[in-house]
């Protein structure tokens, strides 16, 4: 619903993914890139909005992948995309007004030439990440695996495990909800994928999951299929590349069974996405 503020009278036009989590540093930007190229090689048309104006790393990328088109003159696909600079005018309504139209632009621009919006949101609680809330279709939080990231949702009693706290990025999802729920009738699904997942710590993962399970199901979210600790995604971020690139004709990097690992684990999660 790539219609600001939710309009019930919304035109059905893109479908927007948000990739969101108040904690930093879990994912969102990577996520961000590889389903965006994944969508694509489904010869699917993706549009990005960076909303995490000053970390900018999905905006980086996607610059990095236009240098290596050009430079390379090879024949990849470079996606169109904005990048939403926070207003620094003087007054919070002014720098809500700003943010609101610069968004809105995006939007405008991207909306009719695009069947996927890909929205990746910066940490914290900014007027921006709310704004994004309210108009996804798919909210995608990527969480490290364990209780450290878990406990961003809600975590259980330490004195009780039948009892369930629900902590305020998990309460203020649900709040988001159930105003879009208001709306539209409809709301939008959330999708919880646990990133840079490990083959270490079989034990600790179990009580992770335990937990986490109980969580997703009070919150009304799916836990998808996990994404591993790949090295490949970091290796590729310069050239502003992803694993859906050819990557030996491209690149001279050769695609190891890693590599086609890390591509089936995004194809997994498109699956949830289209489903
Ligand atoms: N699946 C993965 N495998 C290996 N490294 C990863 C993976 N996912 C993320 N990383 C690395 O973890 C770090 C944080 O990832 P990323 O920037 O995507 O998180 P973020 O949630 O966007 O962070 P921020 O909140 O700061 O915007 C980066 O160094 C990134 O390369
Ligand atoms: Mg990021």
């Amino acid at each position: 619903m790539a219609t600001l503020a939710g309009s019930p009278n919304a035109r059905k036009t893109s479908k927007v993914i948000v990739l969101g989590n108040e904690k930093g540093g879990t994912g969102k930007t990577t996520l961000a890139i590889h389903l965006l190229l994944g969508l694509q090689s489904k010869g699917v048309r993706v549009g990005a909005i960076d909303l995490d104006g000053r970390g900018a790393g999905f905006t980086k990328f996607l610059e990095n992948r236009q240098n290596w088109a050009k430079n390379s003159k090879q024949n990849i696909y470079t996606p169109p995309f904005f990048t939403i600079v926070p207003s620094y005018n003087s007054t919070p309504a002014q720098r809500e007004q700003d943010d609101f139209e610069s968004f809105a632009h995006a939007v405008e621009k991207l909306e009719h030439v695009s069947d996927y919006l890909i929205l990746d949101l910066p940490s914290g609680d900014a007027y921006l990440s709310r704004l994004a809330h309210s108009m996804a279709d798919i909210l995608i939080t990527p969480l490290n695996d364990g209780f450290l990231d878990v406990s961003i949702l809600g975590n259980v009693d330490a004195d009780d495990s039948d009892t369930l706290n629900i902590n305020p990025y998990g309460k203020y999802v649900l709040e988001c909800l159930t105003r879009r729920k208001n709306l539209d009738g409809k709301g939008f699904d959330w999708l919880i994928v646990k990133n840079r997942v490990s083959s270490l710590g079989a034990k600790h993962k179990l009580k992770v999951d335990v937990v986490l399970k109980n969580i997703a199901d009070h919150l009304g979210a799916d836990i998808t299929s996990n994404i591993g600790d790949r090295v490949i995604f970091k290796e590729l971020f310069e050239m502003g590349l992803s694993v859906f690139d050819v990557l030996d004709k491209q690149t001279g990097v050769k695609a190891t069974a890693s590599h086609n690992e890390a591509k089936r684990e995004i194809v997994e999660l498109i699956k949830y996405i289209q489903k």
